[in-house]
């Protein structure tokens, strides 16, 4: 596609025989039409008019006479200004289907990161706390930017900040030494110590002695105090327990988990640096560091001379500065926290160079809202996700058992169906838009969910099978590509064309959906294709053949690109 645009440039340059007007300048106004009637691609004219004195009525009608169709591409037409290309569609299916089958599961995947590192900072729950909607949307969006730049080449380390340091602690670990006989660990242990926490909290804010209790317990565990030390240690690796049963449905990947603790000694030296620079300020007892005027002050020391949850962030990046030697770092948090990302990293210009300082991003996410209170199990609106990955398994079995009870495997296919169902839910909107959440239209097996993209991956494997082709037998050279001529056929190959962009395009935005929803429409134009075009039925062998390897290719973008999404596709459902 890139190449293409790069392709077209170089025809209208040549054409124009013009030493003022730059190559590079007119590529980056070639664009792709929407409607297809305009050709595959289109030069608006009017960029050239000021250089050229001429209308770009004018431009369009001379350019259109000098550039000729050649092996790439088939007329070029001038309409209003606007030079419009049409490809040789010969051409595009042969380059394309031949590079998914020589490519196979590699299809997508390229050199363009170059190893170049990339932090994708994501979930980062706050320990000792259940898991909620919340952080498995920002789990799933976290794992699929992963992957889109691990795709790409990059080298990327996924990092889950947990939130397991501030003074909350000291009020968790009393109130575990008093009532931790009420509960039984084994069973909910977050739940267990979420409930110890608000009891103690309660206790806290209404006695300031008790609270000054809870002051002491954190400034022990600050020190290194051994009995402190191994109950937070405890509520640590229970909860990391309990969320890794998570990660592990979701495919998540984290190379790190640093959270705010492992900063607790590092950030003496950022107040150091900060001072040094002369930027640190007194602010009614407070130190803080200015920021831009629409802005409040960063506050890195409290007024008793506590670090805060912003302190350790900035002693984050200059860690992850050093270690990982970022181009980029990305986190990923709800929108609650964008003042306190652009503060700190407004700060950070005081403590890293000015290259890590511009590659740090925050990538937000909107609501999840529920369409009814069914969800709700247990207290207010909080979901429990464990609860509702097992609803969405045993929902997708009974779908499952009313459709094919024959089906071998089951459970571990309404695994794939319910798991898959709910990241693609996540996924398919825009990452900031807010979502109303409905269990039984996520796992419908038409519309726009991920039941709909497996199961038309499923067909593509039955249509296979049928046909007894086997793509380890097939002779790239005797496919005869102009036999996939209708438009359902060229249109479903020009999908599948753009799947290289369409993972470019998402890393570049941060944005899972815009491959979620190439898929949805990959699935769609397959439909299109397969009511049309008969495949096992077909009587010319030719035809037949193109046909498969047509089908052939969509199956291996659809698993390609769900993966990335961490979906896996069953292949039979
Ligand atoms: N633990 C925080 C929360 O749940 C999110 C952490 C985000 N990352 C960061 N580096 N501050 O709200």
């Amino acid at each position: 596609m890139e190449e293409m645009k790069k392709y077209i440039a170089s025809v209208i340059y040549k054409a124009l025989e013009n030493n003022d007007i730059k190559i590079e300048e007119i590529e980056e106004k070639v664009e792709t039409p929407k409607d297809k009637k305009n050709g595959d691609f289109a030069y608006p004219c009017f960029n050239l008019a000021k250089v050229l004195r001429k209308s770009p009525v004018m431009i369009g009608q001379e350019l259109e006479l000098k550039i000729t169709a050649d092996d790439k591409i088939s007329k070029v037409e001038n309409v209003n200004g606007f030079l419009n290309f049409y490809l040789n569609s010969d051409n595009i299916t042969k380059k394309t289907l031949d590079n998914i089958v020589n490519l196979g599961e590699n299809y997508g995947k390229s050199n363009e990161g170059n190893g170049v590192n990339i932090i994708v900072e994501y979930s980062s729950p706050n320990i000792a706390k259940p898991f909620h909607l919340g952080h498995f949307r920002n789990t799933v969006l976290g794992k699929a930017l992963y992957d889109l730049y691990e795709t790409l080449g990059y080298n990327v380390t996924g990092i889950n900040h947990l939130g397991d340091w501030g003074r909350q602690f000291g009020i968790i670990i009393e109130g575990y030494k008093r009532f931790k006989d009420e509960y039984n660990f084994d069973e909910n242990p977050l739940d267990a110590l979420s409930d110890i926490y608000v009891r103690m909290n309660k206790i806290c804010k209404e006695d300031e002695a008790q609270m000054d209790i809870a002051r002491e317990n954190f400034k022990k565990l600050e020190q290194g105090d051994e009995e402190t030390t191994r109950l937070w240690k405890y509520f640590r690796d229970v909860s990391l327990k309990e969320y890794n049963r998570i990660y592990d449905i979701l495919g998540s990947k984290f190379d790190s988990y640093n959270g705010e603790a492992f900063y607790n000694d590092k950030m003496d030296e950022v107040i150091q640096i900060l001072d040094k620079k002369g930027v640190l300020k007194d602010s009614q007892g407070a130190k803080v560091v200015e920021v831009s005027d629409n802005m409040p002050p960063c506050i890195v020391l409290k007024s008793n001379g506590s670090t805060i949850y912003a302190t350790r962030d900035l002693a984050a990046i200059l860690y992850r500065a050093r270690t990982y030697d970022f181009t980029k770092c990305i986190y990923i948090t709800a929108t609650e926290q964008i003042l306190h990302f652009k503060q700190i990293f407004e700060v950070a210009k005081y403590l890293v160079d000015e290259k890590y300082q511009k590659g740090l991003k925050h990538v937000t996410y909107g609501m999840i809202r529920l369409k009814t209170g069914k969800m709700s199990t247990r207290e207010g609106n909080v979901v429990y996700i464990n609860d509702l990955i097992e609803e969405a398994i045993k929902k997708s079995k009974d779908i499952i058992l009313a459709k094919n009870p024959e089906l071998e495997n089951i459970d571990e296919v309404a695994k794939k169906i319910g798991v898959g169902a709910l990241i693609f839910n996540y996924l398919k909107s825009g990452k900031n838009k807010d979502i109303i959440f409905d269990l039984d239209d996520t796992l419908r097996f038409d519309g726009e969910t991920g039941p709909y993209i497996q199961y038309t991956y499923c067909r593509t494997k039955s249509i296979l099978e049928k046909v007894g082709f086997d793509i380890a037998n097939l002779d790239i050279n005797s496919i005869n590509y102009s036999k996939l001529s209708t438009p359902q056929e060229v249109e479903l190959v020009k999908q599948l064309q753009k799947y290289e962009d369409t993972i470019k395009k998402s890393a570049q935005e941060y944005e899972p959906s815009i491959l979620a929803r190439y898929l949805i429409e990959v699935a769609t134009l397959f439909s299109r294709f397969y009511n049309e075009c008969s495949v096992a039925n077909e009587e010319d062998e030719k035809t037949k053949q193109a046909r498969c390897v047509l089908v052939y290719a969509t199956s291996v973008v659809i698993k390609n690109g769900l993966k990335i999404l961490g979906i896996e596709c069953p292949d039979k459902m």
